[in-house]
């Protein structure tokens, strides 16, 4: 497995890569690899010859009061699970490497970022475009794969992609989850004991919004309002917002329908984890 830092090498071994008339994968990471990543690693190999991992922690995506500097990393410990997984290339720079002094330009999707996340963490999903492009240009890939768990994420690199005309193809692939169903993430390392009971309600409380659709609810007012009251009825629990939304735009909606994107930002602890469910209407079983 090969390691790069520097744009220019990673530049030239992606044109090499072409050259040679292989495709290129990309799996954009901040490191701290867990299962999730490396299901998107898995997912991007079906795809293309080769694999490119990126590992940056990027400081423009990180509000003053976030977690830049306690951010969790493992950078022998990415490597192993990088190699094991088959990665081939693994492009780790420097932040003076990707934002060289006096850079000054960022990408900027306008109206997407102005609903969920967006809403608690200012500039956040700039900086996430912002990398998301200076990566696409540095690794020149086919095929880029990210997670669902990050909806909003998802949403609007691939908002971007179309904007721009980038000739990238987008994949989203499933969250991952812990045999409890948290969903998996570098922050969960964060939760003690019991603030890790308390984040199970993020998933229990999607379940039941589909139970509760599922059993006739159409009201979004209502649904809400219930998935509050379970998950604030865990111990360390602080809700930053509980949505019903269009899964394409991400506006509130007033009414329920198939396909409405449910999604949830919860402080358990210090913690600040999200995770999202489309609705679905389950088949019934025939009764015996
Ligand atoms: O999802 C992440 O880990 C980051 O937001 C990403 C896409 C690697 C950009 O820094």
């Amino acid at each position: 497995m090969e390691i790069i830092k520097t744009v220019k090498q990673m530049q030239q071994a992606a044109h090499a890569i072409r050259t040679g008339g292989e495709s290129i994968a990309l799996v954009p990471t901040m490191g701290f690899l867990h299962e999730g990543h490396l299901t998107l690693m898995r997912v991007g190999k079906e795809h293309c010859d080769r694999l490119i991992v990126s590992i940056f922690v990027n400081p423009t995506q990180f509000g003053p009061n976030e977690d830049l500097e306690a951010y969790p990393r493992d950078t022998e410990g990415d490597l192993r699970k990088a190699e094991n997984v088959g990665v081939d290339l693994v492009f780790m720079p420097s932040a003076r490497e990707m934002y060289p002094q006096g850079a000054q330009t960022s990408v900027v999707v306008k109206d997407l970022p102005r609903h969920l996340c967006g809403l608690s963490r200012p500039g956040h999903f700039d900086g996430v475009t912002t990398v998301v492009a200076k990566l696409f240009h540095m690794v020149n890939p086919h095929v880029a794969v990210f997670g669902q768990k990050d909806y909003q994420q998802l949403a609007v690199i691939s908002r971007m992609v179309m904007d721009l005309d980038m000739d990238i193809q987008i994949i989203g692939v499933p969250t991952v989850r812990e045999r409890d169903g948290l969903a998996m993430s570098s922050r969960n390392s964060y939760l003690s004991a019991e603030e890790r009971q308390s984040a199970l309600s993020l998933k229990k409380s999607l379940n039941l919004a589909e139970r509760l659709f599922n059993e006739g609810e159409r009201r979004a007012q209502a649904v809400k309002d219930f998935v509050q009251s379970y998950i604030l009825e865990h111990p360390h629990t602080e809700i930053d917002y509980i949505a019903l939304c269009d899964p394409v735009t991400l506006e509130d909606v007033n009414t329920l329908t198939e396909g409405t994107l449910v999604a949830l930002a919860v402080r358990v602890g210090k913690t600040r984890l999200i995770d999202n469910a489309r609705l679905r209407k389950q088949k019934k079983s025939k009764k015996q």
